[in-house]
């Protein structure tokens, strides 16, 4: 992975059919995504469940690109190591999900792996001051984690400029997770993000058999990011 801050589109396969991930990763490649996103949930942190690190080492093969792995789980730490051998590029870890994420982002790099600190609406980023050479990325979280399809919630957008100065010329992504649509995107690109998770807008309209609106979706939301640099 080459660090660079041009807008990336990151599909998230929670909105994917769960029965083809492998078909679902390789049809929105072929349509022009530039990342994986692959939403890892527990029950317990998030009150909903998905999937572990088997279904991500058995959708790697079927992903040419970045595989990002977002845990909305708690511990971590136990799970580092398995998501790292199943092939994650980068694993996010939540601010929110334990008393030691100065720890969490040393063994998820020791891993081998890219780190990714993600902070839910609530939580602001004073702590990520003393975080910022432990990342290679955050993820702003602009719903409250748990589902796909929720309404994106303006006041992130702030959080977002805020986290473009203090991260200056460091080589760290800012990652926008959830409601990001063609109307959204522009807010969050102008701010200064240039990840762009997006789970409904993209998988809407199409299916395995037919991925065309996939693309036709990606290149909205990218035309649209684009258009406000
Ligand atoms: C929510 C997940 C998101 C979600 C985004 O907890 O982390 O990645 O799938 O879905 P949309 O784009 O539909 O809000
Ligand atoms: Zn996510």
């Amino acid at each position: 992975m080459t660090f660079n801050r041009s807008i990336k589109i990151a599909p998230s396969i929670l909105s994917a059919d769960f029965a083809n991930f492998g078909l679902e990763c390789e049809a929105i490649e072929a349509q022009g995504c530039d990342w994986v996103h692959v939403d890892v949930m527990d029950g317990h942190f998030v009150p909903n469940i998905t999937f572990g690190p088997a279904t991500c080492a058995a959708i790697r093969p079927h992903i040419k690109g970045v595989m990002d792995v977002h845990l909305m789980i708690a511990p971590v730490d136990p799970y580092i190591e398995a998501f790292a051998q199943a092939g994650a590029d980068v694993i996010t870890a939540h601010l929110e999900a334990g008393p030691h994420i100065h720890r969490t982002l040393q063994a998820i790099r020791g891993a081998g792996a890219k780190a990714g600190l993600a902070l839910n609406p609530g939580t602001g980023i004073e702590d990520v001051h003393y975080l910022l050479d432990m990342v290679d990325l955050i993820c702003v979280m602009t719903v409250n984690p748990g589902f796909g399809g929720q309404k994106f919630i303006p006041s992130q957008v702030e959080k977002v400029r805020r986290l473009r100065a203090m991260i200056g010329d460091r080589p760290v992504h800012i990652e926008i997770d959830g409601g990001v649509t063609v109307e959204t995107a522009p807010l969050v690109a102008a701010a200064g993000a240039d990840v762009l998770v997006a789970g409904s807008a993209v998988f809407r309209g199409g299916s395995v058999s037919n991925p065309a609106p996939y693309g036709e979706n990606i290149r909205a939301i990218r035309a649209a990011a684009e258009a406000a640099l």
